[in-house]
């Protein structure tokens, strides 16, 4: 850890951007000094430390008495309490903030709708007892595959209200994905909608879930909202109507009070081999860890118009769409569609007509937009903002300085955030009132986080060298299992190093001390934001038909970060074509989701391997990258001799 000594001295360095001082002092956390206090504070005493925040985040109906119980690999936060996440993010606001919009939703088409917590608590309320008399309750799993509408964060809150655990599939997923996720999560309704608008067209949410139906999920009814359609249903006693569900229901529905650790929320997540993994939250660590987070992090004021632009199918639009702004109260923005429909300004539009003052996106959007010039953004007035955040994937200091000078007028701090769908929140992030920021770096831990960069044997790596990124002690939200699989729960995340959370991640320290995130090194690749396993595309490729084996790496890519390239060998009998090429990755993308489709196919007689049989996928990373702007000469002989060679340097 840095002291502010060092940190100061680098001020006089360039490119490292102080915190406005009118920032500062309006900041929950004002300085470094502030930030190391707090640093101190949780390392000296990290039962005080977290049981405090806990305290002081949310509402409990009975208080805990154990802060931490950690027999490696597993954590119990905040034992014997209970709470419940809907009361927090609802209940207890509403003698202040009834009238207050929580959300400011904003369809594709241009619909508009403001819902105040008010409104939104009852409509929570109606759809809890909508469920209820479905017979959902506490510990039932609830799969959630909606657009980007306020009833996907109404469809959250209501299972949180009953202690139903969600199970949200990002809308871009596949029938094979949706059905693969809602069997192993043993769903029991799936709340849907016929469709969403996504550049000007629909995404067929309905016909996916036909599609998913026709194979084993155990859904027993499904629960249809109209959002593009004429409201029609398909037939069958399975579906039945959003609309006719919450009809006539009570708008109050007592809330179910869940001890701390009941599970609130599996969201699946690629990992280096198999199938995805359905990663485990639990209530009350989660809940305390979003709402501080966002508050700290994201500077939170009363008055903020706070956009984050995940989509609830993302953990980032579970923490800090949903649960981490609505429990603190303040007004967040929801988008359902493409950030260039109809025209490259419709994010600036948005900021300039809600007067957003935070806006939270990814890299590869800022990328894209980029590319399209100055122009779209000076046709708006976007001096309400006042904060810019980033995550998903490391920012280029290029990209970081656009956001900062064109998107922020050079004014707004910029908060580049490193965390994981199994860290539930932020990590690693400059405090914008405190942190001298380096565009590129995410700069520190949080007060209390344990972020570690090891060598493999646990040694720590001197300043200015790489190595792995741990997470050496447990903090509140951190993932509790993989659903049903805890096996793989501690090979994956606690078997490199004992007792201590792997993150998958390499990183480095610069000679201040500042946390270079350097990206995966394992077999799972971040295309545009999303985290995708290698493994996963190699097998809906290998389901086809025509295809013997492939392999799937990651070649560098400047808008989205990650391209994913694909090595195809195909069975006898199967001549390469380019109409192959475009059935490959079509195939892909309806096994998976279009998110997975291969940027390019290259076929090969055979696949580089070790003598034990593993494909050499550094290599293939190496013809990847290489081959990137000349002429596709890739042949099986050029492989087979790369091959070769490797093999006789062993
Ligand atoms: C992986 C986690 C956390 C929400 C979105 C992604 C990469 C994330 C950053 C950042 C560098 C980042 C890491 C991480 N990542 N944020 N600010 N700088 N890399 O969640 O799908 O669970 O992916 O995204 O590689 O391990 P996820």
């Amino acid at each position: 850890m840095a002291d502010t000594q060092e940190i100061v001295s680098v001020l006089t360095e360039s490119r490292v951007f102080p915190p406005p001082a009118e920032f500062s002092q309006r900041a929950h956390i004002r300085s470094m000094q502030d930030y190391q206090r707090l640093w101190d504070e949780a390392e000296k005493d990290p039962q005080k430390y977290w049981g405090d925040r806990a305290r002081e985040e949310l509402f409990w109906k009975e208080p805990f008495q154990t802060v931490l119980d950690w027999k490696p690999p597993h954590a119990r936060w905040f034992v014997e309490g209970k709470t419940n996440l809907a009361y927090n993010c609802l209940d207890r606001h509403l003698p202040k903030l009834k009238d207050k919009p929580a959300i400011l939703f904003e369809g594709e088409p241009g619909d508009r709708r403001a819902i105040t917590y008010g409104e939104l608590s009852q409509q929570v309320n109606r759809l809890a007892n909508g469920l209820k008399s479905l017979g959902v309750k506490k510990g039932d799993r609830v799969g959630i595959y909606l657009p980007m509408v306020p009833e996907a964060a109404v469809a959250m809150l209501a299972c949180a209200r009953l202690g139903a655990v969600h199970s949200v599939v990002f809308g871009g997923f596949s029938a094979e994905a949706l059905q693969e996720r809602m069997k192993d999560a043993g769903v029991k309704v799936l709340l849907t909608a016929d469709g969403g608008w996504r550049k000007g067209a629909v995404v067929p949410l309905m016909k996916n879930v036909e599609a998913a139906l026709t194979h084993a999920t155990g859904i027993e009814k499904v629960v249809v909202l109209t959002r593009t359609g004429d409201g029609k249903l398909p037939e069958g006693p399975k579906f039945l109507a959003w609309d006719a569900l919450v009809k006539g229901q009570p708008d109050t529905c007592e809330p179910e009070w869940v001890e701390s650790e009941h599970p609130l929320f599996i969201l699946y997540t690629s990992g280096s081999t198999g199938k995805p993994k359905g990663v485990l939250h639990t209530t009350a660590g989660y809940a305390m860890n979003a709402s501080l987070t966002t508050r700290w992090v994201f500077d939170l004021r009363e008055d903020d118009v706070y956009w984050c632009t995940a989509d609830v199918g993302w953990v980032t639009g579970h923490s800090y769409v949903v649960y981490g702004p609505l429990m603190n109260g303040v007004t967040t923005v929801l988008y359902e569609g493409a950030p260039t429909q109809p025209g490259p300004d419709r994010f600036w539009d948005i900021i300039e007509r809600y007067k957003v003052s935070i806006l939270y996106t990814a890299p590869t959007a800022i990328r894209a937009f980029m590319r399209l010039g100055d122009g779209p953004v000076k046709q708006h007035d976007l001096s309400s903002l006042r904060l810019l955040g980033s995550v998903g994937e490391p920012i280029n200091p290029e990209a970081w300085m656009w956001y900062r000078d064109v998107i922020g007028g050079g004014r707004c701090p910029v908060v580049d955030t490193w965390w994981q769908t199994e860290t539930g929140s932020i990590m690693i992030s400059p405090l914008p009132g405190a942190t001298p920021t380096k565009p590129g770096s995410a700069t520190f831990p949080l007060p209390g986080i344990h972020a570690e960069i090891l060598d493999r044997d646990g040694k720590r790596v001197p300043r200015g060298q790489g190595g792995l990124l741990f997470v050496t002690k447990p903090w509140p939200s951190m993932l509790r299992s993989v659903y049903g699989d805890p096996e793989r729960y501690a090979n994956t995340y606690f078997s490199e190093l004992p007792g201590m959370y792997f993150t998958g991640d390499g990183a480095r320290t610069d000679a201040d001390g500042y946390v270079w995130l350097m990206g995966r090194v394992d077999d799972v690749v971040n295309v545009a934001g999303h985290r995708l396993g290698t493994a996963e595309v190699e097998s809906a490729l290998v389901a086809h038909a025509k295809v013997a084996e492939a392999a799937v790496v990651g070649r560098p890519d400047d808008l989205k970060g990650t391209a994913l390239v694909a090595f195809v060998t195909l069975k006898q009998g199967n001549a390469p074509s380019d109409a192959l090429k475009k059935e490959l990755a079509a195939h892909v993308a309806k096994e998976i989701g279009a998110i997975a489709r291969p940027d390019e196919i290259r076929f090969a007689e055979g696949l580089p391997k070790t003598r034990s049989g593993k494909i050499m996928r550094r290599l293939l990373r190496d013809v990847a990258a290489g081959n990137h702007s000349t002429q596709d000469t890739t042949t099986l002989e050029d492989l087979n001799v790369l091959a070769a060679l490797r093999q006789n340097d062993e």
